[in-house]
Parts: structure tokens; C-alpha cells; sequence
């Protein structure tokens, strides 16, 4: 069986959950243990689970990669945060991914936004063809949608916000042009996490995460979960999560899930302090544009409004940087707090140049395409206080400009 050898029903949406977000972040899917009372969950590192008789475990679990407790504790906790029926973990964002693609029979078609995330691009370019499955790639979904639709197509993938530039794609928009055809909608959150946006609120079918960034929120995990609910894609998704085995570890399960318990308050710090961020470099004179869903000179104001939790814009921007590269990757140097490091999402603030890090494989007339040019920053603001972010931007912004428009030179001259 696979997802396309069935007409997609849009499932109901879950009910209205009983308790708000961070009751549910705190409590959902953390009993107390029923021997010891410990409020913590043990890590359960047993690989197996003893049975009474042949085909009779003890108790609900067998073997550590078809189940275990504290992954399908934290399963049960993202479930509930995504407001999905079923959430299944993996060992990588990249590895649920794979795995969802892998859901497919080979000959489907898949309809992608341009900007994702390099290694989805990746996966959809290099391997999900080996296995008979072809991507195409639109750089405005919304728009053409309807003329990349074949017979063969099968699974609609969206990233919102984009990936550097915060872009959004109307998820509703979507969802309703998919599903006339019995299109399946997977949705990245990734960037915005369970508490900014909820896509299967908005229709989307399948929600994926890399948990490594805001769930997880430490920078010290490396996971992926995607959450849904039909329960077609739960038999279909949790065969290939056994029978695959691209599972996460007991220890990094029980991490992220003591993470997640603190996710509505990082992202609300976060938010707060990208919001102040981002409005004093739009005010300084040093700065050509920039790129935040929370601000309201963002070209899709109006989308985060109705599809983010109180119009927040969360915790990512990018700005251009006048003074081009040499400023960009200057500017990286100079800040005390951010650290010039790849990934997002977590506790600390981190800062890149996309153009040379993180979407470097991607050819210059293809990544200014999507407006990921040269001297674009990309910025992960963490929990810090926003002042001290502010400041600590802004006197490296100064710096940085000051080096590489002295005497006009505008950002020609390689001042390192
Ligand atoms: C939006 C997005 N999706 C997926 C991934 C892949 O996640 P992982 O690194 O956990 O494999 C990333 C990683 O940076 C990402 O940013």
C-alpha cells in the first residue's frame, strides 16, 4: 500500500485541545512514572522489553526501533503541540524527509517551492530519482500551482517562511488547490515551530520539523518528527520508521523532549527579540532591506497575520548589508554575542552568510533569484535580552559598513 494507491480524504481536524500550549508543552505525553513516582521520565535504554510468552511483551514495548518510551513520549507531546493525532520521530529532519518521499510509489510527481532548505533540495534532486519520484520546483506556488499538476502528482511540499528570506506561502491557499486533486500538503515548520504555527490548522495534511532547531531549542540534538493525522499515513509512515530504522536514540528522545517543554517561552523571546531587531536595522542607515514576517513592510504581512500565532514574525530574519560580502562576512566577525555558526533555532544567537555557508551549493544566479544575494545576513536570534542583541548588532553593523565603504570602495576591497 502507498499513499497514492488511495484517494486522499481530508481527515477532520483534531478537536479543540483542553488545555493551551504550554499547559500541553509541559504535561503532554509526561506521566509520572507509575512505580517510582519520579516527575522525570527515566531514559529507558533498553534496547529490548521482555515478554511473558511467546508474542506477549510485559508491556507495550518489544524493541527499542519499533518503539520505545521515551520517543513515544515525546511523539506524544509534538502530537499534541502540532494539534495532529499521530507525530512519529526520526533521527534527523533530513531522515523524515526521506521518509515521506519514500512514501511514495515510484512514478509520482512531487510540486516543491523553490526555496527549500539545501538538503531537501538535495533529496529531491539526487536521490528521491533513483527511486522514480520527480520533483519540480516553482518559485511562486501560489500563482501556477494548478499548470505543474499531472496525473502523476502526488505530495505538494511548502517550507514557510523561506530559507533565507523569509518568505510565506498561504498554506489554506495551497491546500485547497491540492486537495481538488487528492493532493497530499507536507509543510516544513521548521522556522516557526508548533507554537507560531500550526499548518494542519490551515490544512495541510503532513507537518515535518527539523527538531534539532526550535523544538529540541539547545543546539544539542540532532532529530526529525513529522506529525498528521490520518490514520492511512500513521500505518504507511510508521511501517517505513521500522522498516527503514532512521530512528532517534532514547537519550536524544528524552533531550527533546525536555526542550519542547520550553518552547512557547523561547519563542516568545525569541520573536520579541527578532521583532527588536529587526526594526532597528531597518531604521539604520546601513542596511538596504529586510526580511521579517513580523514587521509590516514584510511583503506577506497579511499571511503571518492569519497564519502565525498573534501575527508573530518568530525568531529569523536576514538583512542586505551595505558594503557586499567582504561587509556581510565582516559583520559575522564582529558581533560578541551571535556566533558565526550554521543552524537555528536553539537558546543562543547565531548569525551566517548564506550565500557562503549555508545555500553556498547553490548556483549565484539561482540564489539571487530567490533574493539570496551576496551581502544577505542570516540572522537566529536567540533568548538573550534584546537589548543587548540590539546593541551588540548594531555596533558590529556600524563596524563592519564603516571598513568597507571607506573611501567609497562599497565593498569591493577584501578588508580581512
Ligand atoms: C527548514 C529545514 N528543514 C529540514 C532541515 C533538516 O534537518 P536536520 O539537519 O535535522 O536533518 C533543516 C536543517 O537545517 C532545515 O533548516
Amino acid at each position: 500500500m502507498t499513499v497514492d494507491d488511495h484517494a486522499i480524504e481530508t481527515p477532520p481536524p483534531a478537536p479543540a485541545p483542553a488545555h493551551g500550549f504550554g499547559t500541553l508543552a509541559v504535561h503532554a505525553g509526561s506521566p509520572h512514572d507509575p512505580t517510582t513516582g519520579a516527575v522525570i521520565e527515566a531514559i529507558s535504554l533498553s534496547t529490548t522489553f521482555a515478554q511473558s510468552a511467546v508474542g506477549k511483551p510485559v508491556g507495550e514495548y518489544e524493541y527499542s526501533r519499533s518503539s520505545n518510551p521515551n520517543r513515544h513520549n515525546f511523539e506524544t507531546a509534538v502530537a499534541a503541540l502540532e494539534r495532529a493525532k499521530y507525530a512519529l520521530a526520526f533521527s534527523s529532519g533530513s531522515a523524515t524527509t526521506a521518509v515521506v518521499l519514500q512514501s511514495l510509489a515510484a512514478g509520482s510527481h512531487v510540486i516543491s517551492v523553490s526555496d527549500v532548505y539545501g538538503g531537501t533540495h538535495r533529496y529531491f534532486t539526487q536521490v528521491a530519482k533513483a527511486h522514480g519520484v520527480k520533483v519540480t520546483f516553482t518559485p511562486e506556488i501560489e500563482v501556477d500551482i494548478s499548470e505543474h499538476i499531472t496525473p502523476a502528482t502526488k505530495l505538494v511540499w511548502i517550507e514557510t517562511p523561506s530559507n533565507p528570506t523569509l518568505r510565506l506561502v498561504d498554506i489554506r491557499a495551497i491546500a485547497t488547490a491540492a486537495h481538488q486533486h487528492g493532493i497530499l500538503v507536507v509543510v516544513d515548520n521548521t522556522f516557526m515551530s508548533p507554537y507560531v504555527q500550526n499548518p494542519l490548522d490551515h490544512g495541510a495534511d503532513i507537518v515535518v520539523h527539523s527538531v534539532t532547531k526550535y523544538i529540541n531549542g539547545h543546539s544539542d540534538v540532532v532529530m526529525g518528527v513529522a506529525a498528521f493525522n490520518s490514520d492511512e499515513l500513521k500505518a504507511r509512515l510508521s511501517f517505513l520508521q521500522n522498516a527503514i530504522g532512521a530512528v532517534p536514540s532514547a537519550f536524544d528522545s528524552w533531550l527533546a523532549h525536555r526542550g519542547l517543554k520550553t518552547l512557547h517561552l523561547r519563542a516568545r523571546q525569541a520573536t520579541a527579540n527578532a521583532t527588536a531587531l529587526a526594526t532597528a536595522l531597518e531604521a539604520s542607515p546601513n542596511v538596504i532591506s529586510v526580511n521579517y514576517p513580523g514587521l509590516d513592510s514584510h511583503p506577506h504581512r497579511a499571511i503571518a497575520r492569519r497564519q502565525h500565532r498573534d501575527g508573530m514574525g518568530g525568531g529569523m530574519l536576514s538583512f542586505r548589508i551595505k558594503g557586499g560580502h567582504a561587509a556581510a562576512e565582516r559583520f559575522c566577525q564582529l558581533t560578541k554575542i551571535f556566533t558565526l555558526a550554521e543552524s537555528l533555532g536553539g537558546v543562543e544567537s547565531l548569525v551566517e552568510v548564506p550565500a557562503a555557508m549555508t545555500h553556498a551549493g547553490i548556483p549565484k544566479d539561482q540564489r539571487e533569484a530567490v533574493g539570496v544575494f551576496d551581502d544577505l545576513v542570516r540572522v537566529s536570534c536567540g533568548v538573550e535580552e534584546a537589548e543587548d542583541l540590539t546593541r551588540d548588532a548594531l555596533q558590529a553593523l556600524d563596524q563592519a559598513v564603516a571598513e568597507f565603504t571607506r573611501n567609497g570602495s562599497n565593498g569591493v576591497t577584501n578588508g580581512n
